[in-house]
């Protein structure tokens, strides 16, 4: 893999997938990889607002301000601007699987496939869950980044 343009899925586009970005993000910089990066979520509820305030601490306590980011739906043109989209659980890709129109070349597969010993595994919902969950979330989808930048920049 080389140049890509890569696209994080969630449901809400408030916790995971902004989190997601945020390491990636980070990691891609490090690897001077020029890579298309992006969020969305499956699901349309909190469209147009920032990331929730929990993720927003979550990705500060690791440096990062995510306070700028806005949700946004899935929508048909991802599949054809993103080469990789990352899912974060089995409903998400399974979501992703049923709107993905004929013809698009994006490779769907979930986030943590990309993660030798995690493979199949979903990066848990910590919406509605205690604040501990952010840090999994973050351990998980930083995990992920990392693999992912190695494995773009071909490394
Ligand atoms: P996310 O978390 O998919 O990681 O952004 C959720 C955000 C909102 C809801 C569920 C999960 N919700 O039901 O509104």
């Amino acid at each position: 893999m080389n140049q890509a343009a890569v696209l994080f899925v969630c449901l809400g586009n408030i916790c995971r997938s902004p989190l997601a970005e945020a390491a990636f993000r980070r990691e891609a910089k490090a690897a001077g990889l020029e890579i298309l990066i992006d969020s969305a979520g499956t699901g349309d509820w909190h469209v147009g607002r920032p990331p929730d305030p929990r993720a927003r601490a979550e990705a500060l306590r690791h440096g990062i301000d995510i306070s700028a980011y806005r949700a946004r739906q899935v929508d048909l043109e991802d599949f054809h601007r993103f080469d990789h989209i990352l899912a974060a659980d089995h409903q998400n890709l399974a979501d992703l699987r049923a709107m993905a129109p004929p013809g698009s070349g994006a490779v769907l597969s979930l986030l943590l496939d990309h993660v030798e010993g995690f493979e199949g595994q979903a990066v848990a919902d910590p919406y509605f869950g205690e604040v501990g969950g952010f840090a999994q979330t973050w351990r998980q989808v930083s995990m992920a980044a990392r693999t992912l930048a190695e494995k773009l920049s071909g490394s």
